[in-house]
């Protein structure tokens, strides 16, 4: 597609050839002052934009005070995000780590070792197909995609995949002793946004508390605010077991939790789990000025009303456009399902001065910052359908 411009960093990401030097709200600026609309939030990250000023000023605060001690001491942002977090997802008390993949890790962990408390030799997790848990070896292994695994056996064992949003096909996984626990993303984002049947997560919840398993909720993408939720699984007015986070929790500085109930609290005890960065000082102050202007009135309305209307939008702009399959979303959590593949149109928005992902192949994934005005998602909308109308006249 793109050829890769010669540099000293691994080849793991095909990287487009531009590079942004400046931030502001939801446009950032390459080194030749050029400005781009970002419809992406570098991936679910940036909800508050860029170079928030509240975020900015408590950020270079802290930095003049204190950046990093160790978990070896007490921590009093740390404990006081800690105290936010679990207040906000009713849940009983957290790990913090730095990433998505961390925090899936230390739930992964806190599943086989509450199995291994309680005599189950082979404890198993049951994940879904389509799902996307990270990178780590375990998180790759929970994720049900077999690109993401190709070429790292052995994986882990542990785990089974089953079809994403069916509940019927639980019920004899959850009968057998060895499985501890199901690990499910509220909405899949790598997936292509996939959202799963009204009541999907009620039904989970019912069934993991009917045949005592843990539920796990991985919102480390819709999470934050990005559903009109502060967490998505609140749509659904149920409370998970283990929740993790990452992504927007920070807006840009890597912050990862594992937040857990009363009842799995006491499973990671001493010695079992840690991270040298995780909850340092910096990191804790950025986001629980992330999570004051989140839980500011009329912020989540916000994400709801833009994500609604840049929905209905788009589904009456393409609704006679033949390669247009789907188009699907919660908040600005948005995602457009061709039936052909479209990676190039990633590279094609970015010559409009767009920023756009394509997930899974053939779904255009919206995630722009969740403080983005009517006239900018309108403006995502109106860039985005002239991209696929010209795609789709090139078919
Ligand atoms: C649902 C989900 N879980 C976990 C991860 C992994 O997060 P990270 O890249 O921070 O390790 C991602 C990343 O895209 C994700 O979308």
């Amino acid at each position: 597609m793109n050829s890769q411009p010669k540099t000293k960093i691994m080849g793991n990401y095909q990287r487009l050839d531009v590079s942004f030097v400046k931030g502001d709200r939801v446009y950032l600026f390459d080194k030749k002052g050029r400005k781009y609309l970002d419809a992406l939030s570098g991936i679910a990250v940036c909800g508050l934009g860029h170079a928030h000023p509240e975020l900015v000023e408590l950020l270079t605060n802290q930095a003049k005070d204190l950046w990093h001690t160790s978990n070896l001491y007490r921590i009093e942002h740390q404990e006081i995000l800690a105290e936010v977090l679990t207040d906000s997802a009713k849940m009983d008390s957290v790990f913090f780590c730095n990433s998505g993949a961390e925090a899936n890790e230390a739930a992964i962990k806190l599943c086989r070792k509450f199995g291994f408390d309680n005599g189950i030799k082979n404890p198993t997790i049951i994940t879904m197909k389509g799902s996307f848990h990270g990178r780590t070896m375990a998180t790759l292994s929970a994720t049900g995609n077999e690109k993401v695994h190709h070429g790292f056996s052995p994986l882990l064992s542990g785990f089974k995949h089953v079809e994403f949003g069916n509940t019927d096909v639980l019920k004899s996984y959850l009968c057998n002793p060895d499985v501890v626990a199901l690990m499910v993303e509220p909405i899949q984002g790598e997936g292509g946004i996939k959202l799963p049947p009204l009541n999907y997560l009620r039904k989970l919840r019912e069934l993991c508390t009917h045949y005592r398993k843990i539920l796990v909720l991985d919102e480390v993408q819709s999470g934050i605010g990005r559903t009109g939720f502060l967490f998505a699984h609140q749509l659904d007015g149920i409370v998970p077991d283990v929740l993790t986070l990452a992504k927007g929790l920070g807006n840009g500085i890597p912050v990862g939790a594992c937040l857990v109930n009363n009842q799995y609290s006491g499973i990671l005890g001493s010695g079992t789990h840690g991270s040298t960065f995780g909850g340092n000082p910096l990191v804790c102050k950025v986001a629980l000025g992330v999570l004051k202007i989140i839980n500011e009135k009329a912020f989540l309305g916000n994400v709801t009303n833009i994500g609604t209307l840049m929905l209905s939008e788009f589904r009456s702009r393409l609704n006679n456009i033949a390669i247009v399959k789907e188009i699907r979303g919660r908040g600005l959590m948005i995602g457009i399902e061709l039936n052909k593949d479209c990676g190039e149109l990633v590279k094609k928005a970015l010559d409009r001065g767009l920023l756009i992902n394509v997930a899974s192949g053939n779904v255009v994934r919206l995630l722009p910052p969740l403080i983005l005005s009517e006239d900018e998602g309108l403006k995502i909308v109106e860039e985005v359908t002239s991209l696929i109308e010209s795609f789709n006249g090139n078919a």
